[in-house]
C-alpha cells in the first residue's frame, strides 16, 4: 500500500495507516480556502445548473474575456483551463525531449507531467537553512542547456514566497539564456496585497503564469485554472487543449470570482491572522514551523524525524495532514497542514500538545 499521492484523500490515508475514518474528521492536507466558497456561489449554483445543458465555446472565448479584463491582461495572453493541473499537463507537452529545471521540493505535478512527456529532468533543492528560498547560485549553476524552469510560487509545500530581488536575477538569468519561466501562482491570492509576479511580463516575455480558481474560491471538484502568456506562447499551449475544456458552469464560477474582492481580502486577513497565531503556538510547542505565506505551512520536530507516528496518533484523533513522502528532500519529515479556521485551528492545537505530553 502506497501513500496517497495528494493530500484531500482521507480514505487511502486511514486505509495506509490502518486507522478508520469519522464522520466529522478534520482534513487539514486539504489547503482550500476554509472561508469559501463564497455565499454567491452557493446562491447562483441553480441558475449556473441550466448552462450545463448547453455547449460552452471550444477555447472558451467568453471565460477568456473576463479573465483578461480581471488580470488587467489582453485576451489573447489567454487560456482557460480544467483547472491549473489541466494547464500543467499541457504545457509539459511543450518541453517534450526538452530539459526542464524544477525547484524542488515542489508541487508532484510537474514532474509527472513533465516525465509523461520525456522532457529531461534537472534539479535543485531550495534548503530550510536558507528559509526556503532557492540559492542563486545553485540556480545559475543548473541553468546551461535548460529550456524551461517550472516552479510554484508561492512555493508549495513550504509557503514561502521568494525574495524580489532573488527572482529578479532568476528571471534575468532565464532572459538572457532565452529560458521559458514558468511560474505556478495557485496560491498567490492568499499572500498579503495579493503579490504576484504577472506585472514582470513585459520584462521578461519569457514568463508564463499558471494560475487556478481551485484554492480560493474552495472550488476543487469544478476544475477551473488559466495560463497567462505571450500571445505566442498561449498559441502553442491551445493547440494542444482539447475543444470545451472549461465547462459552463466553471465558466459561470470564473465570471463570478472576479466579482468577490471582499470575500478575497477577508479571507487573506483572516488566514494570516490564524496562521501567525497557529505559527506562535506550534513553535511554543517545540516544532520548526515554515514562514509561510499563504494558508498551509510545514511543520517538523526539533530535531527532525520521520513524522508516521504522529500522522498515526493524529489520523486516530481524527485530524488528517498532508504526509511529504513524496516531495523531494522532505522525505516524510515534515507535514503540510492548511491553516483552518480558529475553532478547528485549537482542535489541531490541541491534538498537538497531546502528542507532546504522552
Ligand atoms: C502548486 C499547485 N499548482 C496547481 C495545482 C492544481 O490546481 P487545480 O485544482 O487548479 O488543478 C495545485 C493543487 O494542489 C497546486 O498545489
Amino acid at each position: 500500500m502506497h501513500w496517497p499521492e495528494h493530500g484531500a484523500m482521507p480514505n487511502e490515508l486511514a486505509r495506509r495507516l490502518g486507522t478508520s475514518v469519522p464522520q466529522d474528521i478534520l482534513d487539514f492536507s486539504v489547503n482550500t480556502n476554509p472561508f469559501g466558497p463564497p455565499d454567491s456561489f452557493r446562491e447562483l449554483w441553480p441558475s449556473w445548473m441550466e448552462a450545463a445543458f448547453y455547449y460552452p465555446h471550444p477555447q472558451g472565448e467568453d471565460v477568456r474575456k473576463a479573465i483578461a479584463e480581471a488580470a488587467g491582461v489582453r485576451k489573447e495572453e489567454v487560456l482557460a483551463g480544467n483547472g491549473g493541473s489541466e494547464i500543467i499537463f499541457l504545457l509539459a507537452r511543450l518541453y517534450k525531449d526538452k530539459t526542464v529545471l524544477l525547484i524542488e521540493p515542489s508541487f508532484a505535478e510537474y514532474r509527472t507531467a513533465l516525465e509523461a512527456n520525456e522532457a529531461r529532468i534537472k534539479t535543485i533543492m531550495a534548503q530550510e537553512e536558507n528559509q526556503w528560498q532557492p540559492s542563486l547560485h545553485d540556480f545559475l549553476g543548473a541553468l546551461s542547456s535548460v529550456d524551461a524552469v517550472f516552479f510554484s510560487h508561492p512555493n508549495n509545500p513550504t509557503g514561502v514566497s521568494y525574495g524580489e530581488e532573488l527572482l529578479r536575477q532568476m528571471f534575468q538569468a532565464c532572459h538572457d539564456r532565452d529560458i521559458d519561466i514558468v511560474c505556478d501562482e495557485a496560491f498567490y491570492d492568499f499572500t498579503v496585497n495579493h503579490r504576484h509576479l504577472l506585472s514582470w511580463r513585459h520584462t521578461f516575455p519569457t514568463l508564463i503564469i499558471i494560475r487556478s480558481m481551485t484554492k480560493m474560491f474552495s472550488i476543487p471538484g469544478l476544475r477551473a485554472g488559466y495560463l497567462i502568456a505571450s500571445p505566442d506562447k498561449v498559441r502553442q499551449a491551445e493547440k494542444l487543449m482539447p475543444a470545451w475544456s472549461v465547462n459552463n458552469i466553471a465558466g459561470c464560477a470564473i465570471k463570478q470570482a472576479f466579482k468577490e474582492q471582499s470575500f478575497t481580502d477577508a479571507s487573506v486577513n483572516m488566514i494570516a491572522t490564524e496562521r501567525e497565531r497557529m505559527k506562535t503556538k506550534l513553535e511554543e510547542l517545540g516544532f520548526v514551523i515554515s514562514p509561510a505565506t499563504v494558508n498551509y505551512y510545514l511543520l517538523r520536530e526539533d530535531p527532525a524525524k520521520d513524522l508516521l507516528p504522529l500522522i498515526t496518533f493524529l489520523s486516530e484523533k481524527g485530524i488528517h495532514v498532508r504526509h511529504t513522502y513524496n516531495f523531494s528532500g522532505l522525505n516524510g519529515s515534515y507535514i503540510r497542514m492548511a491553516v483552518k479556521k480558529n475553532e478547528e485551528n485549537n482542535r489541531l492545537l490541541a491534538a498537538l500538545q497531546g502528542w507532546k505530553e504522552r
